[in-house]
């Protein structure tokens, strides 16, 4: 049985205490051995549940010597500014996505990992180890959809007010969501950044260019509740997102309960659609595992559960044991985070936007 990693964890709101909490004592590999809010109550709570020591103060975690690593789960415009102290104080950062809100707060971020010799990684790649990502993976490399032609990802949620305000458990009091400069971004931001890592991990292409359109249509705040993307790739293949977080009929989370509906690759041999439970896939070839010439069904009992959370932390901590590159470097955040950014710039423009940006 391997040492475990052990994570402070910084920032104890919705999804550490829904997810990151209960994935931890799930790991092989990491633990969760102390974690802090700047709400008393969040952090008492927290305690009670979890059973670590909580408290209020950032320097409980990081200068205890018996951290190795931090998990940052705080509003956006605050996760670089933690992870540079934590990098200083000698601790590995795990930063929620997105990592940043601006480029410069990136660079700042990998630059103080970097001199401080941690290691800094950006959670949104973890879908990567959802089982269905996991096997379009092998089935591109397969050969089963030929050359990547387009990407399509639509997504629609019915956010109601109180998710403004308090997340989807109202656990926590806040109104950082509503506002443009501490989230970064609307529906695209929040809740896309998955899909832009899953093309972009799946295809092995990096965007070139973005056009966007946004709006705010039915929503009392300042980031957008509907954007319209448009991508060109590096090869040429275009792509496109629809996004909306205020489209009546959708579920409060996204259409049919899973934001992932609708991401779908089309290659000059076939096409791959992310479906609910897992994967529909056509093919001209002859692949292993699927029909020629017809539609393959996939079903994956667990397609975007927290398991693939698990397996970001326990390897993300069997890296850092055996001194080997994290798979999801927040290099790769970066990159996520630029196609958004540019979306946006655009979305102020109305002009398209080259990548890199200037
Ligand atoms: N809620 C989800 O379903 C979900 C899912 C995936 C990822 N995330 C990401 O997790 C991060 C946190 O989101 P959330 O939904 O948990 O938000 P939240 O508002 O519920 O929790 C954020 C917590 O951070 C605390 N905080 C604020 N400033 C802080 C600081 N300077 N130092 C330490 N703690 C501070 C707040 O008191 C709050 O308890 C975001 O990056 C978000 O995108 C959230």
């Amino acid at each position: 049985m391997p040492a475990k990693l052990r994570f402070g964890l910084i920032g104890l709101g919705e999804i550490a205490y829904k997810s990151t909490g209960h994935v931890l004592e799930r790991c092989v590999r990491a633990e969760a051995v102390v974690g802090m809010d700047p709400v008393d109550h969040i952090a008492a709570s927290y305690q009670a549940r979890f059973e670590i020591p909580c408290s209020t103060s950032l320097a409980d975690v990081l200068s205890s010597p018996d951290v190795d690593a931090v998990v940052i789960s705080t509003p956006h415009n605050t996760h670089v500014a933690l992870g540079i102290r934590a990098a200083e104080a000698g601790k590995h950062v795990i930063v929620e996505k997105p990592m940043a809100t601006t480029l410069e707060d990136a660079d700042a971020l990998i630059m103080a990992c970097r001199m401080a010799g941690v290691v800094c990684s950006s959670k949104e790649g973890s879908v990567r180890y959802q089982p269905a990502t996991a096997r379009a993976k092998e089935l591109i490399k397969a050969g089963a959809i030929g050359e990547v032609m387009a990407t399509q990802v639509f997504g629609a949620a019915n956010k109601p007010d109180s998710y403004w305000t308090g997340g989807y458990s109202g656990r926590v009091q806040t109104t950082w969501r509503k506002s443009k400069t501490e989230s970064g971004g609307g529906i695209l931001l929040m809740n896309y950044i998955y899909d832009i890592y899953r093309l972009r991990y799946l295809t092995g292409l990096e965007v070139a260019r973005v056009f966007a359109e946004y709006d705010t249509y039915r929503t009392a705040v300042e980031v957008e509740d509907f954007i319209a993307v448009t991508l060109r790739y590096m090869n040429g293949a275009l792509g496109t997102f629809m996004a909306g977080s205020s489209a009546p009929g959708a579920s409060k989370s996204g259409v049919r309960g899973t934001r992932a509906v609708g991401n779908r690759i089309f290659g000059t041999a076939g096409q791959i659609v992310f479906e609910d439970r897992g994967l529909l896939v056509y093919t001209d070839n002859e692949v292993e595992g699927l029909k020629t010439g017809e539609w393959t069904e996939l079903p994956f009992a667990e397609a975007f559960g927290d398991q693939s959370y698990v397996t970001y932390f326990d390897r993300f901590a069997k890296a850092i044991a055996e001194g080997t590159p994290v798979d999801i470097p927040c290099e790769e955040g970066r990159k996520d985070l630029e196609v958004f950014l540019a979306a946006y710039r655009s979305g102020e423009t109305h002009l398209p936007v080259d990548l890199p940006m200037a």
